[in-house]
């Protein structure tokens, strides 16, 4: 999995990774990573706790610079220098930890950011909102403050607010560990929404069944290493089941594991 693939010269990536290497005091977080992010797919990466996923998301959002290795959005190769150049660039990021303001409403948190020298626009905001609300089949209130939302409904205007911003492709950082299990069905239908609608995505998880649901592609990162990839045409062939025995195999070597107690550790 190592040096520059072939994968991101095919011209549908808008963001790619060609050897993509990170390096810590005392441990390699990113060991060489391929990724080739495409319009239309929920790109999974996954992997155990420490496994490198937070770090590449780290590069794609311009927080952090590979120190091998690069990044190509659009097939161009681009350094990503820091969060508001990813934002130019079309990449939004949904962090592990919610982002908003808890004390301010909705629209208050939407408009954060805006240019200083502006007066909010908040009816040119409220029709945009319903315009992409309305295409997405969620309702959010505007002026409704952050701390009475539910964590899903927080993350919901964390997806909405990547899309005023006219992300292309949208990234979800272990979207799902806070949420219900009815929280996290809304979200995975509403990657679905997104995806259909030409958006990339890339859905940062450790839970097996979560890969399998929402993906469709799947990345598998160990140590760092991408271990494996199951790309759309096998994953569109296989069921659920088979592609978590085959993500389990990826992760854990060839081994008669019970995927209930893997998704357990
Ligand atoms: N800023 C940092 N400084 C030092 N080590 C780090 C830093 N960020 C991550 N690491 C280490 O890099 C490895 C990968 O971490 P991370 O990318 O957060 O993994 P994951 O998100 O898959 O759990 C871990 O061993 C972690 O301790
Ligand atoms: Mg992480």
């Amino acid at each position: 999995m190592s040096g520059f693939s072939s994968s991101s010269v095919a011209g549908r990536d808008i963001v790619a990774l060609e050897g993509v290497t990170k390096r810590f005091p005392g441990i390699v977080a990113n060991d060489s990573v391929d990724l080739s992010i495409r319009p239309g797919e929920v790109h999974v990466l996954l992997g155990e706790n420490g496994a490198g996923k937070s770090t590449l998301i780290g590069m794609l959002s311009g927080l952090q610079q590979p120190d091998e290795g690069r990044i190509l959005v659009d097939g161009k190769p681009t350094p990503i220098t820091s969060p508001r150049h990813a934002l130019t660039l079309g990449i939004g990021t949904v962090f592990q930890h919610m982002m908003l303001v808890p004390t301010l409403t909705v629209a208050e948190n939407l408009l954060l950011g805006g240019p200083w020298w502006q007066r909010p626009r908040t009816e040119e905001l409220a029709a945009r909102v319903a315009e992409i609300t309305g295409t997405l089949g969620i309702t959010v209130k505007l002026q409704a403050k952050v701390s009475e939302l539910s964590l899903g409904e927080q993350q919901q205007v964390e997806i909405l607010r990547a899309m005023l911003r006219n992300s292309r492709l949208l990234i979800l950082d272990e979207s799902t560990s806070m949420l219900t299990p009815k929280g996290i069905d809304e979200l995975g239908a509403l990657m679905r929404r997104l995806v259909e609608q030409g958006l990339a995505i890339v859905f940062i998880t450790h839970k097996l069944k979560e890969a399998a649901a929402f993906g469709d592609r799947i990345s598998v990162l160990k140590l760092g290493r991408k271990v494996g990839e199951i790309p759309p045409e096998r994953f569109r062939a296989l069921g659920e089941q088979e592609i978590v025995s085959e993500i389990v195999e990826l992760m854990f070597g060839k081994q008669k594991d019970d995927p209930e107690a893997v998704e357990r550790r």
